[in-house]
């Protein structure tokens, strides 16, 4: 892993310490890319997944590599939405998510109610996390902590208990309780936008916590081009689906945005080139992307993300390729002659559903 002081062949998946990396620099990516810090969340991204949860119109949602929740709490505001989880590996991450939580003490925007914010018995390992680990800690609430699923293999969780309950290994969603939200009808049988609770659970996306078929609709944004094990993340959202649910992938264009790409000035013919990277070949690396700021990569072609659906029961039934927002082109004079090629991939996948 150059210029972290690891060598790593790129032909090879990267070590496991390489995800630490993100606890390093969550810092980094809550003050670069959230609270509306970077125009492409605010003026793309955030508006694509809320077009696109419209169209799916789930009841259940799961964020995988929910960073400090940003989207999942987008998604918790929805109509009809009545909870949300988001799972991350990265304590830091979800420390800030709970912050972050409306309602949570600190939290800027209190505009859904995330319930009563009351641990029991929580055996937290590092004091003041707020998160209980699995197997000793009753966090019934969405504002008490998270879930501490983990890495060791936590056995799926059963919805519709308690929101956040994580007890023997199970970490419960509460898709039925939503975590003690105050899911109040807007008097059409509708839920009110606002009012669903999101349950934040330490996890990778390997590895999830949660029974199958639990989710309506699944998404992850810009994470699977940063983590190992694609056909086991893919595995697990084929599993935690329901048939008929929809997964949103949000990813840098893994055509235009592959390692070895970028401007190329011809100076000659007073010309400049978008020139891309080795395509075909799979390429596992650390990248530095700010000054000190190591993040894990991994380039797949395309093919590999389709198929890998495809090989769970999952059908593309959406791309998006958009031109970079205009927040993005104002920032970037080289860039705007570059309005044509997009930064950013949305693929949505739905799970075939047996008749
Ligand atoms: C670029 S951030 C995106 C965060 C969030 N999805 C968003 O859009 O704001 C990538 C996130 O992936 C998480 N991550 C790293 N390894 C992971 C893994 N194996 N499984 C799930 N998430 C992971 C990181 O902790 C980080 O929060």
């Amino acid at each position: 892993m150059s210029g972290t002081g690891l060598p790593h062949d790129p032909s090879q998946p990267l070590p496991v310490e390489a995800q630490q990396l993100w606890e390093v620099n969550a810092g980094w990516w809550q003050r670069s890319f959230t609270e509306g810090a970077d125009p492409e969340y605010r003026e793309q991204i955030v508006p694509l997944l809320i077009e696109l949860l419209t169209e799916a119109a789930p009841a259940t949602v799961l964020d995988i590599g929910c960073g400090e929740g940003q989207l999942s709490r987008v998604a918790a505001r929805l109509p009809g939405v009545r909870f949300v989880a988001g799972v991350d590996p990265t304590s830091s991450q979800l420390e800030a998510a709970l912050e972050r939580q409306p309602g949570a003490r600190g939290a800027e925007t209190g505009d859904a109610e995330a319930g009563d914010a009351e641990a029991r018995d929580a055996e937290a390992p590092d004091a003041g996390a707020g998160h209980a680990e699995a197997g000793h800690a009753e966090a019934r609430d969405a504002g008490a902590g998270y879930a501490e699923a983990g890495d060791a293999g936590a056995e799926h969780a059963a919805t519709g208990g308690t929101a956040g309950h994580a007890e023997t290994g199970h970490a419960e969603t509460g898709a039925a309780e939503a975590g003690h939200a105050e899911t109040e009808d807007d008097g059409h049988g509708r839920r009110a936008p606002g009012s669903a609770g999101v349950q934040y659970a330490r996890a990778t996306a390997t590895a999830l916590p949660f029974s199958d078929q639990s989710f309506d609709a699944a998404f992850a944004c810009l994470v699977l081009e940063h983590i190992e094990g694609l056909m086991e993340a893919i595995t697990e959202v084929g599993r935690v689906v329901r048939p008929g649910g929809s997964f949103l992938l949000f990813m840098n264009h893994p055509l235009l945005q592959v390692p070895g790409s970028g401007w190329v000035d011809d100076d000659i013919l007073g010309e400049q080139y978008w020139r891309i990277g080795p395509y075909l070949a799979e390429n596992h690396a650390v990248e530095e992307v700010d000054k000190n700021v190591w993040i894990p990569f991994v380039h797949r072609p395309l093919s590999v993300y389709v198929n890998a659906l495809a090989a769970v029961g999952m059908y593309l039934t959406k791309m998006i390729e958009p031109a970079p927002p205009p927040g993005f082109l104002e920032k970037a004079e080289e860039y705007r002659q570059a309005a044509g090629f997009p930064r950013l991939l949305v693929l949505r996948a739905e799970k075939f559903a047996l008749p």
